[in-house]
């Protein structure tokens, strides 16, 4: 474990996670939107890397020696219905959480292919595992994509001896839900109450539930020295016991039991404003 990078480094998991590595004797490079905006990582290199920027990632990581880990961090969570989303923030989701953790991947793996070695660990979410929410289309399909690719991946990079790793929290104490704008009202559409409602949940879920973000860092740290890690860790009660959900119930089932629970934390789920097709 000596060279290593994590992304969206400046706070919450990241941040964490770059601070456990430099803890455990790596040489972390710490990749920051706006590192002069971070508090700098004692003991770590910051750097520019916007991971949704094809030029931030090319002049970040072209040419740098091999890492030993590389830690796809970088995400953001929005909330929107499938009608009435704005197109550009349900594009931001993917462009982040999954075109910026491929973007990554594809200027690090040469010089890891090379050497023949290696771990990559993207970090999903227990959402990446279960059937989407309401309001979440876009946040879980970029984290079912991101599965998709760490699997696809798997395959890919065996010949080759680098390792592949996904690590799925369940709610995690960290201001992605303040940043992704949860606290405020959805813009008015037919769907907001009940949009509403599903973020309230959020904010209760997080106030209820939240592991804290070194949690998070201390499975990343350990499995990147693990010989031969599994491609999947749920990390936290939470998470453990959404994907076994996911893993027994039809989606029916699930679906019921996604609703009750909502309701047993948030109260009764909003009846939809009567109006036309058109409101
Ligand atoms: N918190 C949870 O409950 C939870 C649960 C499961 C999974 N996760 C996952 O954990 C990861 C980290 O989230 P977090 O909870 O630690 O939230 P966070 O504190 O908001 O951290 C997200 C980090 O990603 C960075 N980022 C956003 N867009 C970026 C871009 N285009 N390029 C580079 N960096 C970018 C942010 O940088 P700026 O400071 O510049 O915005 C921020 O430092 C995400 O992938 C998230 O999906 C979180």
């Amino acid at each position: 474990m000596r060279n290593v990078l994590v992304t969206g480094a400046g706070s919450g998991i990241g941040r964490a996670t770059a601070e456990a590595f430099v803890h455990a004797g790596a040489a972390v490079v710490a990749g920051m939107r706006d590192p002069a905006t971070s508090q700098p990582i004692a003991g770590a290199e910051s750097i520019t890397l916007d991971v949704s920027d094809d030029a931030s990632v090319a002049l970040a990581l072209e040419g740098r020696p091999a890492f030993d880990v590389v830690v796809n961090n970088a995400g953001i969570s929005l909330s929107g219905p499938v009608e009435t989303i704005a197109m550009d923030l349900a594009r931001r989701q993917f462009e982040t959480n999954y075109w910026g953790a491929m973007r990554v991947v594809r200027a690090v793996l040469p010089a890891m292919r090379a050497k023949r070695a290696g771990i990559i660990i993207n970090v999903s979410t227990v959402g990446g595992r279960t059937p989407a929410r309401g309001y979440h289309a876009f946040y879980q399909g970029s984290k079912h994509a991101l599965r998709a690719l760490s699997e696809a991946l798997v395959w890919e990079l065996e010949p080759f001896g680098v390792r592949v790793a996904l690590v799925e929290p369940g709610f995690v104490a960290t201001n992605i839900f303040d940043r992704g704008g949860y606290e405020d009202p959805p813009p008015p559409s037919p769907y907001s109450e009940d949009e509403a409602w599903v973020r309230r949940f959020f904010l209760a879920g997080a106030a209820a539930q939240a592991i804290p973000a070194s949690r998070v860092a201390e499975e990343i740290v350990a499995v990147a020295s693990q010989e031969r890690p599994l491609l999947h860790h749920p990390v936290g009660a939470d998470a453990i016991a959404g994907v076994a959900a996911a893993q027994t119930l039809s989606f029916e089932d699930w679906y019921e039991s996604a609703v009750a629970r909502v309701v047993s934390m948030v109260g009764p789920r909003p009846e939809p404003a009567k109006a036309g097709p058109s409101d």
